[in-house]
């Protein structure tokens, strides 16, 4: 039976209750989390998104008609209690933020009556994905999932307060949209109006800030939710918000600048962690020689060594032939894992190939000072000597090496090497290491489309320097682009844009639109920035993999209240899913037959 709440007024959260209301008479409202009952005495654990504080239910102050609604009291129910505040006279629980005190029940009313939940609604909760999906509204009970959800309510204040106090304007841009241009696969929504045409939803607010720019509003940011039909993984979902930024009359250093500072605001004010500027800054030719990364996590050392030049003239064809067809051969030290079984080995060996890899070569290193390893054959020992030397190899060391292309053997050894600091245990979660990663390519030559794409985006500037080569030589152009990195997850990214039409129109060529599909597509900012357009630069983060990171979680899922499925499904509420007939008929859309049968 649910009672009314009318004429009782909820005066604390669970949590706000402390020893100073020690005598004071109190209302809290939450859930059972737990209920004890000792016959003459009951107890029952109340929750809310603060927390828990502990009820006595004892007949002696609730009466006994009240003392008999206390015994039908299960877990989930909605209770609301009004009583006083005494010190615990049992069982301090040292645990609890309310672990001193107790609530002594006078009025109890039970506001909702609960099934028994299809999982212990509890902190670290082993239950399946599946179901917590299913159940979000319940997962979303567990005071872990409440504090996620909590701090990011926070980050997207701070970020707010920060951007509001330098002098940015919020201003929302839409969401039916015509197609932008960030890479990946749009959604679209069909138009009732214009059948056959669709709107795209945002991958990015890209296009709009840049026409705000143009409208004169000099610093612009959003709270942005992007769109991006693309394969989900652990820091991807398909919808995603945005921190997004765009700033008139800057250049690079004042746009990293701003946000330098804003990332050091939201760290210490969000989580307590102080984060010493300047961030540090790195070429991307230098991260990935270094770290086979454009997102390097530079929280441990194991970096790759190019050994091109010792192994040229060798007699491993592996390597020569590797090096003869304009590859590389490179290697990374897993200092101190020489012994490592063979089985174990043959494991790193699939992993690198699921990267690409062809194989992978290792050498150990034994204490005894000499060589095992497959290729020690095809070698003297002046080479191997050499070959130890340049990689640092020390007796107990187990050398790793990747011959080919130079981006099959970047993506390897990057991928083997975040995959043995995990095994190795060589990650702090605790350790906050931002970087910069600048001078990124301006273009990336795609082989399935057989074209140059857009690294970045089509609007992004070319360094000064490098523009003439855009002819001779586009894939050697480097773009005023920088992605911030934090642990080795890419958190956000921007550039310069391009203000002059005769360079954007020139990129739009070096990526292979004609003057016409390109005016198609984006005529309305070339039209725009025929009216006086000023410099801009700007950014964007990743507000889900901020989170992510400051409360340690594995999944951006965990800091997203209601995250789709890696097939980009809903669980709770079965989304997407087939609409009526009437629905289509006015959208004038047909389903073919396979599909339905699907
Ligand atoms: P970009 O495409 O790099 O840049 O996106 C910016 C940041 O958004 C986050 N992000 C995602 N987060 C969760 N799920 C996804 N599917 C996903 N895709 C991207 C990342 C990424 O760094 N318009 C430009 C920004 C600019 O140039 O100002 C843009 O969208 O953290
Ligand atoms: P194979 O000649 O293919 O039997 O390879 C000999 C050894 O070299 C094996 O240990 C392979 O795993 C390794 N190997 C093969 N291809 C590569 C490559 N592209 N880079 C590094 N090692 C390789």
């Amino acid at each position: 039976m649910a009672e009314s709440m009318q004429g009782m007024k909820r005066s604390h959260r669970c949590t706000e209750v402390t020893t100073q209301q020690i005598g004071a008479t109190v209302t809290v409202m939450g859930w059972v989390q737990k209920r004890r009952n000792l016959g003459a005495l009951i107890f029952v654990d109340l929750r809310d998104r603060s927390g828990l504080l502990q009820i006595v239910l004892d007949e002696r102050f609730l009466g006994g008609a009240g003392f008999a609604k206390a015994e039908g009291i299960r877990s989930e129910y909605v209770l609301a209690v009004t009583g006083r505040i005494q010190k615990r006279e049992a069982a301090v629980n040292e645990n609890l933020k309310t672990g001193e005190i107790e609530l002594v029940a006078e009025q109890l009313r039970i506001l909702s009556e609960s099934d028994t939940p299809p999982f212990p609604i509890e902190e670290n909760s082993q239950t399946k994905d599946e179901l917590r999906l299913k159940y979000r509204y319940l997962d979303l009970r567990r005071p872990d999932m409440q504090k996620n959800l909590m701090l990011r309510s926070r980050v997207v204040f701070l970020m707010r307060e920060f951007m509001v106090n330098e002098g940015f304007l919020e201003i929302e841009t839409p969401i039916l949209c015509k197609s932008t241009p960030e890479g990946a696969r749009d959604y679209l929504v069909p138009s009732r109006v214009h059948p056959g045409n669709f709107y795209a939803l945002p991958q990015s607010p890209q296009l709009f800030k840049q026409l705000l720019m143009c409208a004169g509003y000099d610093r612009y940011f959003q709270i942005a939710k992007c769109f991006r039909d693309e394969d989900l993984r652990a820091d991807r979902q398909p919808e995603f918000t945005q921190a997004d930024m765009e700033l008139s009359f800057v250049d690079m250093d004042e746009v990293m600048d701003v946000n330098e500072r804003l990332l050091q605001y939201v760290f210490r004010e969000a989580i307590g962690v102080d984060i010493p500027l300047p961030l540090p800054r790195m070429a991307w030719r230098e991260a990935m020689d270094r770290f086979g990364s454009d997102k390097p996590d530079i929280r441990f050392g194991m970096e790759l060594k190019d050994v091109s030049d010792l192994v040229r003239n060798c007699g491993f064809g592996v390597f020569t032939g590797a090096l003869e067809s304009g590859g590389s051969v490179r290697g990374i030290n897993a200092a101190g894992q020489g012994a490592m079984p063979r089985k174990k080995i043959d494991k790193l060996v699939e992993f690198a190939k699921g990267y690409g890899a062809k194989g992978l070569a290792y050498l150990s290193v034994q204490e005894d000072g000499s060589y095992k390893s497959p290729f020690a054959k095809f070698m003297t020992e002046e080479e191997l000597a050499d070959l130890v030397r340049a990689m640092d190899g020390q007796p107990g060391d187990l050398l790793l090496f990747a011959a080919d292309k130079n981006k099959i053997v970047w993506n390897v050894l990057g991928a083997l090497r975040l995959k043995l600091a995990e095994e190795l245990d060589l990650l702090d979660p605790n350790q906050y290491c931002f970087l910069w990663i600048t001078d990124f390519p301006l273009l990336e030559w795609s082989e399935e489309e057989n074209r140059f794409l857009a690294m970045h985006h089509p609007f992004t500037m070319p360094v000064e320097e490098d523009w003439g080569k855009i002819d001779t030589d586009p894939g050697a152009v480097r773009a005023k682009a920088y992605d911030i990195v934090l642990n080795g997850t890419e958190l956000g990214g921007g550039s310069v844009r391009i203000h002059q039409n005769d360079v954007q129109e020139k990129m739009f060529e070096a990526l292979g639109f004609t003057k016409e599909s390109a005016y198609e597509q984006f005529g309305f900012l070339l039209d725009a920035f025929r009216y006086g357009v000023p410099p801009h630069a700007g950014l964007a983060y990743g507000v889900d993999r901020m989170v992510m990171h400051m409360v340690h979680a594995d999944s951006i899922r965990d800091v997203i209240a209601f995250p789709k499925v890696k097939d980009a499904s809903c669980l709770m509420t079965k989304a997407p899913g087939a609409v009526d007939a009437g629905q289509l008929n006015e959208l004038r859309l047909a389903v073919t037959e396979t599909e339905r049968e699907a």
